[in-house]
């Protein structure tokens, strides 16, 4: 079973060093297809660089955030969702383009969206393989929290989520908590991210249209163990950068950091 993995990912100081982390977690795992989608009007040369030395199997697509779904300077991270329009064309190339490649009529398949700044265990992606449906598993510093988590009893059954906000939410769990089977996607081709979802649904937005929570499929020992975390990467500070620069001495713009 291939896991098609698909980021989103936009231009900023910290996401060459984003994508080397997530690019070299993803060289350990077998049957790996990256699916890397730049917020972009055009693909850049830093991503089209990156992955083409990385040594994945990888597909490199682009579309450019519509200018009213996009974060202004000054906007609290939380006003738009992010990502959003890049995940779709990610859930699009799988089902459009895919076919006319070799073995694109090879339905076996899972997929799971890894955004570039969280930390992924090796252990989630052999978790998340006997995806039958819609698998789950708890997600680390998330929403507040220590952790995010499906609440599994009587064997095998999510009855309830774990989380500080919304409870009752349809599908109250984080972007890097699930993963879908290639055949689910495949056979609702209408099941896609909807941008203008209200705070905290966008994840609801796939999903229900998918699966019932009765259906999902509980994975990490039952959601007891904690295999992905929601890190976010600091903003770099340049004011010495800045100051340099007043003075002519800045870094050299040709260097790739
Ligand atoms: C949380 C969730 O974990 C995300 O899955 C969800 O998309 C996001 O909230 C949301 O509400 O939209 P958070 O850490 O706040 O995540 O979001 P980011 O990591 O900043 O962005 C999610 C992904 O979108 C990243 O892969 C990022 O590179 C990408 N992104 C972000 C873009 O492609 N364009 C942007 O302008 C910003
Ligand atoms: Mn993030």
């Amino acid at each position: 079973t291939t896991i098609f993995v698909i980021t989103p990912t936009y231009a900023r100081l910290v996401q060459k060093a984003e994508l080397t982390r997530l690019s070299q977690t993803f060289l350990h795992v077998p049957q790996l297809h990256w699916i890397v989608v730049e917020d972009s009007p055009q693909k850049t040369p830093l991503v089209t660089d990156l992955l083409k030395k990385s040594g994945l199997v990888y597909t490199h697509l682009h579309v450019p955030t519509a200018k009213d779904h996009k974060l202004q300077e000054g906007d609290p991270s939380w006003l738009k969702p992010r990502g959003v329009q890049q995940r779709n064309e990610g859930l699009r190339w799988l089902r459009e383009d895919r076919r006319a490649e070799a073995g694109g009529d090879n339905l076996q398949g899972v997929v799971y969206f890894a955004d570039d700044d969280n930390t992924y265990s090796l252990q989630v992606f052999e978790e998340m393989r006997s995806t039958q449906r819609v698998s789950v598993w708890p997600v680390g510093l998330v929403g507040g929290m220590k952790y995010e988590r499906p609440v599994v009893e009587g064997g095998k059954k999510v009855v309830r989520f774990h989380t500080g906000w919304r409870p009752n939410r349809p599908f109250p769990i984080d972007m890097a908590s699930f993963a879908v089977s290639l055949k689910l996607v495949l056979a609702n081709p209408e099941a896609c991210f909807d941008g203008n979802a209200p705070m905290g649904l966008l994840e609801s937005s796939f999903l229900q249209g998918l699966v019932t929570i009765d259906e999902l499929e509980p994975k990490a020992d039952n959601c007891t163990k904690v295999l992905v975390w929601h890190t976010r990467t600091e903003k770099p500070k340049m004011k010495r950068e800045e100051a340099l620069q007043a003075q002519g001495l800045g870094s050299d713009p040709a260097l790739e950091v």
